[in-house]
């Protein structure tokens, strides 16, 4: 698909470790175009490079087109919206001021896709992972009716606990998964942190990550649930238990996981699922799109963090060690880069879906 006119974003929060990816994400973007970047006070009125300055964490420059943009204030709301068709959040706040400012942007008539977790249980907003539930974006009709809007609205996407499972879930769903037991190894960046900022994590690993195990239990069940009557409806007949620890890695959450299905497969069919599984991504050849999304390694020592946590770009997800369990049916490891696709890579890819369905336009039009 081909844009006659690139859409105009805006990245609020966008000075922040998310903000820093999404920026780099968005720049020379074939549909999107940052026009208007924004942030606490403490940010608004330097360029975004003096803003920046001694905290950028990306591996890449700052890009040129936005090093000398003027930062604004992301409570300057109508300013903001008048220089956008759409906005990014990647803003850290308290939750009800998040919900508040991503709901007065929407009612300016620009829509919002959230890396943050705040509108996540509102159930007119879609929770998406493109691949597996696109079809939830009807949601927003009802949602856009609660709003008093015709164009705005809030989409979010899940945890980046949730990516390196949930999605071989959608991949098996004929066999009925109705039974997880899930232990996550989540990076040092998932928390905005690098190791010269967090220097205990060095050799260490710290088995608690707060609010992070209810979110790997219970999301997973609205991102493959269904919309009803204008609201997403949880998946029934699925238990999920998890346990999140920290650990001594950059980039990367990894995720051991047992397995139970009503209707067990051999491990042939689950393998064959996942090679052959595909979405309204792949479909639609959306430009941040992985082509392979689910990467099957036959390799014993595989899925690595060093190896592949990179793989396309960091959106698709790597897979390994499936094999029968002695007490649950199957169990594997899975692993997603938890600020690419887990993070703004994941709401970039929201964003495209929504542009390919018609739900994000330029205003002009
Ligand atoms: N890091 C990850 O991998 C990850 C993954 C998933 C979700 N998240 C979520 O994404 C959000 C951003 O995370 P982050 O790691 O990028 O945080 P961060 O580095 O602390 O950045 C926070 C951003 O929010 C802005 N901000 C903070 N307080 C504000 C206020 N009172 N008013 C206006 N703007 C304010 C900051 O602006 P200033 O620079 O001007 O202070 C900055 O742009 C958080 O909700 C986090 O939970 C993070």
């Amino acid at each position: 698909m081909k844009l006659d006119k690139k859409i105009k974003v805006g990245i609020i929060g966008a000075t922040g470790m998310v903000g820093q990816r999404f920026v780099t994400l968005l720049s020379n973007h074939p549909w999107f175009e940052i026009t208007a970047l924004a942030a606490s006070k403490r940010s608004s009125g330097k360029t975004y490079k003096e803003a920046v300055s001694g905290r950028w964490k990306m591996d890449v420059e700052i890009p040129s087109e936005v090093s000398e943009l003027k930062v604004m204030d992301i409570h300057d709301i109508d300013n903001v919206s008048s220089k956008v068709d759409m906005v990014f959040s990647a803003v850290d706040m308290p939750k009800e001021e998040i919900m508040q400012i991503e709901d007065d942007y929407a009612k300016t008539e620009t829509p919002v896709v959230s890396n943050n977790s705040a509108h996540r249980w509102t159930d007119d907003v879609p929770m998406l992972m493109p691949e597996i539930n696109d079809d939830h974006c009807k949601v927003i009709e009802a949602q856009k009716k609660r709003l008093g809007t015709t164009r705005g609205f809030v989409a979010v996407k899940p945890n980046c606990s949730i990516q390196a499972y949930v999605p071989l879930l959608a991949a098996w769903d004929e066999y009925e998964p109705y039974e997880l037991a899930i232990s996550t190894y989540q990076a040092i960046s998932g928390a905005g942190k690098t190791f010269k900022e967090w220097p205990e994590m060095v050799e260490n690993i710290i088995p608690y990550i707060g609010g992070e195990e209810e979110k790997s239990e219970k999301e997973p069940l609205k991102v493959l649930g269904e919309v009803k009557d204008g609201k997403v409806v949880n998946k029934e007949g699925l238990a999920i238990t998890c346990q999140c620890l920290r650990v001594p890695v950059l980039n990367g959450h990894t995720a051991s996981v047992f397995i139970k299905f009503k209707n067990p497969p051999q491990k042939e069919d689950l393998i064959k699922k996942l090679n052959e599984f595909k979405g309204f991504p792949q479909n639609e050849n959306l430009p941040s799109a992985p082509k392979q999304f689910i990467h099957y390694l036959q390799e014993d020592d595989r899925p690595q963090v060093k190896l592949d946590v990179d793989c396309e770009k960091g959106m698709a997800i790597s897979v390994g060690r499936l094999r029968e369990d002695s007490v649950y049916d199957f169990k594997f490891i899975g692993l997603a880069h938890n600020t690419l696709r887990g993070a703004a890579g994941g709401a970039v890819l929201c964003a495209e879906t929504l542009v390919a369905k018609g739900y994000i336009k330029s205003k002009a039009f």
